[in-house]
């Protein structure tokens, strides 16, 4: 949801500024900008579209600098235009400054600001915050002084960076609800959204936190609070590398994340399995086992491909361990007001850790008292650090936009939790142990579906001109429905719905045609027959239909158009088998149609506002 990246330093800066736009364009892309101090003034160059657009206009204009910062964009107040895109600029265009994030209260402060007679050339809340900050550098303030005197009367989020050719000799950053980082170089200094932003020139870097802001100079930065306290901050090493974020030989990022779920899957549970004693170590929880497993309720609260998650994760803990657990929307979960106690443990499952609605979510169960768990991909993240414990789900970088590899981990992580907890509840020792085994024969299964890939995709082909489809399971299998209509939708723009299997009578039947398809997860387990009933129904109303079934199940093939044959494991772990075959569906569906499965349209990896 908006990407943002800054330079000070001796170097030109704008090929490290377009890079790093590149690097965060899966935050936004609807338009582009980037803004310098070149010669003691102020140059903004702003494209609609993607920052490859940019690009070639930054080229065309032949300009170098120093000093810049740039934006890739999301739209949210004002259509997705050059006037929209940001920089922003004050009225003499000395200062301009990239945003991510809302400001909730832009109309009241640009009434205030139209009465002082500032005039406004764009539709963006950003906008405001500019004109805002410089009412206060019109008073005689110095830069620092008057972003946190603007800060202060700004209701909302914002990660901002902001240059101003009066003091060009920094750049100022400030975060809110949306994340900012710096990152430390040797007599140059960057700021961005995100550490893959950086990590082509430091691996050292600062993460800000809410109410924090910085000025950054070339040589040293200087950290306090927006009301003005000094404050010392960490420099911490990453230990991402440039091959983890780039796309190697595969087409889409979407493939590469799909094909490496082997290793990612592996990586989540990598020193975590205990085969012994049947049961899981997790560092990030180590000292609050005890009293997860005393939970009187487990809630799960998260959001898009990452609540599908909680659904699978919910019909683990509760046949393994026994406690009750219920999932929610984070949307709903803060805007209610939800009973939560001391008793409870709150999950947030966030791939990203920037959702800004499961970070909300998470707050308002913590000022309840709950124990507050995230399950994270992004190191540092947001929700990451908001969190009193949690688990990393370790599957690496994942850029494309459709949640693939991030979903499997996801699920293994649920798995090791519930295990944790179960085997501190009712979970027999040998249960346990099948349990642990059989995790650790996942990702050699899943390079056995992996292989599958053109089979998926000559069914694929098939359908590109379907309008519809409907995706059904039952059980464990009723969330990979969901999951798998998700992705179809994310990237296909084919309208589809994930149903329970059973469910499917009561409504969508009337739906089924032959220009209606079926996807049906139909692995071999308790409630296989009553499944087989289902494909009956669709069958005798001229639906087509592809399974996604056992190997050796013998009389799907003779029920339905087409098979995709998958490995068997036990039941808490056959979702993160089943939704493979459905994640390269849709990505074939997608690459057929001619669309950008990495970026798809109105979409954005990471939620950060409302
Ligand atoms: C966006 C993404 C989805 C993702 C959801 C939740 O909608 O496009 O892929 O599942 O946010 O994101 P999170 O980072 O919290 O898992």
């Amino acid at each position: 949801m908006c990407g943002i990246v800054g330079y000070i330093g001796t170097k030109n800066c704008i090929p490290i500024l377009i890079e790093g736009l590149k690097r965060l364009e899966y935050r936004g892309y609807d338009s582009a900008g980037i803004g310098v101090i070149k010669n003691g003034l102020c140059r903004v160059i702003k494209q609609k579209g993607k920052v490859v657009e940019l690009e070639n206009e930054v080229e065309k204009q032949n300009t170098s600098s120093t000093f810049g910062i740039a934006h890739t964009r999301w739209a949210t107040h004002g259509v997705p235009n050059q006037i929209n895109a940001h920089p922003h600029t004050d009225t003499e265009e000395k200062l301009f400054l990239v945003h991510n994030g809302i400001i909730e209260n832009y109309t009241v402060l640009k009434k205030r600001l139209e009465l002082d007679s500032y005039e406004f050339y764009s539709e963006t809340d950003t906008e405001i915050l500019v004109k805002l900050i410089e009412s206060f550098l019109n008073k005689g303030n110095v830069l620092c002084k008057a972003v946190q005197y603007a800060l202060n009367e700004v209701k909302g989020t914002y990660g901002i960076a902001v240059g101003y050719t009066d003091e060009p000799d920094k750049l100022i950053v400030a975060k809110k609800g949306s994340p900012l980082v710096i990152g430390i170089g040797d007599g140059e200094n960057f700021i961005a959204s995100d550490v893959n932003a950086l990590i082509a020139h430091t691996s050292r870097v600062v993460y800000l936190e809410d109410g924090e802001m910085a000025e950054v100079y070339r040589d040293r930065f200087e950290a306090k609070t927006i009301e003005d306290e000094e404050i010392q901050k960490e420099i911490q090493e990453v230990t991402l590398a440039l091959d983890e974020i780039s796309k190697g030989d595969y087409d889409h990022f979407m493939l590469k994340e799909i094909m490496e779920q082997p290793l990612s899957v592996k990586n989540s549970f990598r020193g975590r399995l205990l085969f012994e004693e049947g049961s899981s170590k997790l560092g990030g929880l180590q000292g609050y086992e005890e009293r997860i497993a005393r939970s009187k309720r487990i809630l799960i609260c998260a959001c898009g491909t990452s609540w599908h998650a909680a659904l699978v994760g919910e019909y683990m803990i509760e046949q393994f361990a026994g406690i009750p657990t219920e999932v929610e929307y984070a949307s709903e979960f803060r805007y209610r007001n939800p009973i939560v106690t001391p008793d409870d443990t709150c999950i947030f499952i966030s791939q990203s850790g920037e959702t800004a609605d499961t970070l909300a979510a998470m707050k308002e169960a913590k000022r309840r008292g709950a124990l507050v768990l995230g399950i994270c991909n992004v190191v540092g993240s947001s929700i990451a650090r908001e969190s009193e414990a949690g688990v990393y789900i370790h599957a690496g970088p994942e850029i494309g936009v459709a949640s693939t590899k991030a979903f499997t981990s996801q699920l293994v992580v649920l798995a090791l939790i519930t295990i944790l907890i179960a085997r501190r509840r009712q979970l027999s020792l040998i249960d346990g142990q099948e349990i642990i085994r059989e995790l650790d024969l996942i990702p050699a299964k899943i390079e056995q579906i992996l292989e599958l890939n053109d089979e998926i995709k000559a069914i694929a082909n098939e359908f590109t001109g379907a309008k519809n489809f409907l995706y059904l399971g039952r059980g464990y299998n009723f969330p990979v429905a969901l999951e798998g209509a998700l992705k179809l939708k994310e990237i296909s723009y084919i309208h589809a719905e994930g149903y329970p299997a059973a469910e499917m009578k009561h409504g969508p039947i009337a739906l089924i045609d032959d220009n209606m398809p079926s996807v049906f997860i139909t692995p071999q387990d308790s409630v296989y027959d009553k499944v087989v009933s289902n494909i009956e129904e669709i069958k005798a109303r001229s639906g087509k239909i592809i399974a996604i079934a056992n190997m050796d199940d013998e009389k799907i093939g003779s029920l339905v158009e087409y098979t995709i044959r998958i490995p068997e494991t036990i039941r808490m772990l056959m979702p993160i088998l089943t939704s493979i075959p459905l994640q390269l569906l849709a990505y074939h569906i997608a690459v057929k149609k001619g669309l950008n499965v990495d970026q798809p349209r109105n979409l954005a990896k990471s939620v950060t506002v409302e």
